[in-house]
C-alpha cells in the first residue's frame, strides 16, 4: 500500500482513498511550512513469532505534541489571560493520535511500514500569524526499506561533514520535529548526494558535531572509559539536535550493558580519530559510518560496539529481550 495509490490516508479523524487525501494550496503549510511530524516504524517479526509491533508509538506522539506545544498548537487547557484573537488549536489527545495511527496500519494492511502522522496548519488565512488557521492531523503508512541502502547496517556509509550548519539556537528549535527545519536538512542531505556520500554531519553554528540530515550521532572509544569500559560519546541536546527517540533507546540500552556515556560537545576533528562513529535514527536504526570526508573511521567497516548496539536494539523489537518500559505496541491484523 501506499505510493502506487492503493490505500487508505488518515484526515482528521476519517480514513479517506490515498489519491482524495488532498489539501488547498491556500493552507498555511503550503506557505509557511507550518508542520510538526513524526517518522514511527512497525516491524513485522518474521524471524520469531510473525507479530507487526510499532517501536515507541506514544514517546514518538508525546515528541510530536512537544514540538506542537512550541507552535502554540496543542489545546490552551488554562488560558492566562483574556484571548481576543482567534486561536485555533489542536483538537486530539495523544490516544486518539495513537488510535488513530493504529488505525491506519490496519486499514492498509502491511505488516512492515513507516508510519508519518503530520499536524499542520491548514487553510483559512495567509498572514503570517497562523493562529486563525485550522489545526489539522492526518497520517499516512507506507511500506519503507532500509533508509540508507539495504548494506548500510552491516557494511556502514560513507558520509561528509556537510558545508551547511545546523540552525543556531533561538532561531528554530531543534527541538520540535517540524517541516520546515527539514529545509535544512535537505541541504545537507543534497550537498551530500551531489559530492557523491551518502549522507552529510552538520556543525552547530559555533563549529561543533550537531547531527545528521536525519539522524543522531555517536562516537566511541575502545577501552578509554573508566576501568577499562568502552565509551560511547553523544552531542548534548544543546548541540542544536533533534531529542531522537532511537537515540534515547541506544542511551538506554548501552546504560544497561555497562558502557560509559558521555553526552558532551564533540569538536569535528574527534569524528576523525574515533574508533567507531554510528548514526542512529527511527529510519537509519544504527547505521555504522566506515569513512567521514574520505578519512577511515576506525577500521573503515562496523565496529563491535556499533553491532553490539545493533543487536540489543533488534533483540527489543524481536521479542528476544523483555520490555520493561512498554517500548512495543502490538497490532492485530485479522
Ligand atoms: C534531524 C534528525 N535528527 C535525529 C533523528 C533521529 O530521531 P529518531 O531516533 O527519533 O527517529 C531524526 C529522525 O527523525 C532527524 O530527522
Amino acid at each position: 500500500m501506499g505510493f502506487d495509490g492503493s490505500g487508505k490516508i488518515w484526515m482528521n479523524g476519517e480514513l479517506v482513498d490515498w489519491n482524495d487525501a488532498t489539501l488547498h494550496v491556500g493552507a498555511h503549510v503550503v506557505h509557511y511550512g507550518t508542520s510538526v511530524f513524526e517518522g514511527i516504524r512497525m516491524y513485522h517479526r518474521e524471524s520469531t513469532d510473525g507479530k507487526s509491533v510499532v517501536f515507541r508509538l506514544k514517546d514518538h506522539i508525546e515528541r510530536l505534541y512537544n514540538s506542537a506545544k512550541i507552535y502554540r498548537m496543542t489545546p490552551d487547557e488554562a488560558p492566562l489571560r483574556e484571548r481576543k484573537i482567534k486561536d485555533r488549536r489542536l483538537t486530539y489527545s495523544v490516544d486518539e493520535m495513537i488510535q488513530a495511527c493504529i488505525d491506519t496500519l490496519q486499514a492498509n494492511g502491511d505488516k512492515d511500514a513507516y508510519i508519518r502522522p503530520v499536524v499542520y496548519r491548514g487553510y483559512a488565512s495567509l498572514g503570517v500569524d497562523p493562529r486563525p488557521c485550522p489545526v489539522d492531523l492526518t497520517v499516512m503508512t507506507w511500506r519503507w526499506g532500509k533508509y540508507l541502502g539495504p548494506e548500510a547496517l552491516e557494511q556502514g556509509v560513507d558520509v561528509c561533514v556537510s558545508n551547511w550548519n545546523r540552525f543556531a539556537p533561538n532561531t528554530l528549535p531543534a527541538l520540535a520535529k517540524t517541516g520546515a527545519n527539514y529545509m535544512n536538512s535537505q541541504l545537507i542531505k543534497m550537498d551530500a548526494l551531489e559530492n557523491g556520500y551518502v549522507e552529510g554531519i552538520a556543525l552547530s553554528t559555533n563549529g561543533f558535531v550537531s547531527e545528521g540530515s536525519g539522524e543522531n550521532l555517536f562516537v566511541v572509544f575502545h577501552g578509554k572509559g573508566k576501568g577499562g569500559k568502552d565509551q560511547l560519546i553523544t552531542t548534548p541536546l544543546g548541540s542544536s539536535v533533534l531529542p531522537g527517540i532511537t537515540r534515547h533507546t541506544i542511551l538506554t540500552l548501552a546504560a544497561e550493558m555497562g558502557l560509559e556515556i558521555v553526552e558532551q560537545i564533540i569538536p569535528r576533528e574527534m569524528l576523525y580519530i574515533a574508533d567507531e562513529v554510528f548514526f542512529t535514527g527511527t529510519a537509519s536504526e544504527v547505521t555504522p559510518i566506515r569513512s567521514i570526508d574520505q578519512i577511515k573511521v576506525g577500521e573503515g567497516k562496523r565496529g563491535p560496539v556499533a553491532k553490539m548496539m545493533q543487536e540489543a536494539y533488534f533483540d527489543v523489537i524481536d521479542g528476544r529481550k523483555p520490555d520493561p518500559a512498554n517500548w512495543l505496541t502490538f497490532v492485530d491484523f485479522d
